[in-house]
């Protein structure tokens, strides 16, 4: 059985998983709105990726037996000074992100709830690749910024794919792997 407090914390990071979604999302359709559809095309499957991590979080609460609490979404911005600004934010973004999951991983440790606990791992663990590949991307955009090197680098980008986790079920509806 989990705790309220726990099922309601696990709640609350499933909206910030949507969050993350709508966020991405909104960056895409910036990057589609400025030419750029190899950034949009990186962002719309890190939409997805957040929207399996949303799932992750949905079918564990169910797993539990704790009821999913869907909770508003705010509106996320919709415009930015500039490339840079954008991967600025989706690096302070997935900062704030991995703080949520730890403080998530303190409270199972806290109320020795050892099968939460295991579950976080998981984002623990992509917390550090989220963040060391929101990191990369705005090193590369800050270095060529203004200049030809961004449509190479949109070329790039545009290559991404986006690979179900074998663990994800998204609504039991068939996927291609
Ligand atoms: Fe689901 Fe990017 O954290």
């Amino acid at each position: 059985m989990l705790s309220e407090k726990m099922g309601k914390a696990l709640n609350e990071q499933l909206k910030w998983e949507l969050y993350s979604a709508y966020l991405y999302l909104s960056m895409a359709t910036y990057f589609k709105e400025n030419g750029l559809d190899g950034f949009a095309r990186w962002m719309e499957v890190q939409s997805l990726e957040e929207l399996s991590h949303a799932m992750k979080f949905y079918s564990y609460l169910n797993e539990r037996g704790f009821k999913v609490d869907l909770q508003p979404i705010d509106g996320p911005p919709t415009s930015w000074e500039s490339p840079v600004a954008v991967f600025e934010q989706v690096l302070e973004h997935e900062q704030m992100v991995t703080r949520k999951i730890h403080n998530l991983v303190d409270l199972a440790i806290e109320e020795k709830d050892h099968g939460t606990n295991n579950f976080l791992q998981w984002f623990v663990a992509e917390q550090v690749e989220e963040e060391a590949s929101a990191a990369d991307v705005l090193n590369k955009v800050r270095m060529i910024q203004g200049g030809g090197g961004l449509f190479m680098l949109d070329r790039e980008l545009g290559s991404r794919l986006f690979n179900v986790p074998p663990d994800v079920k998204i609504l039991s509806v068939p996927t291609a792997n």
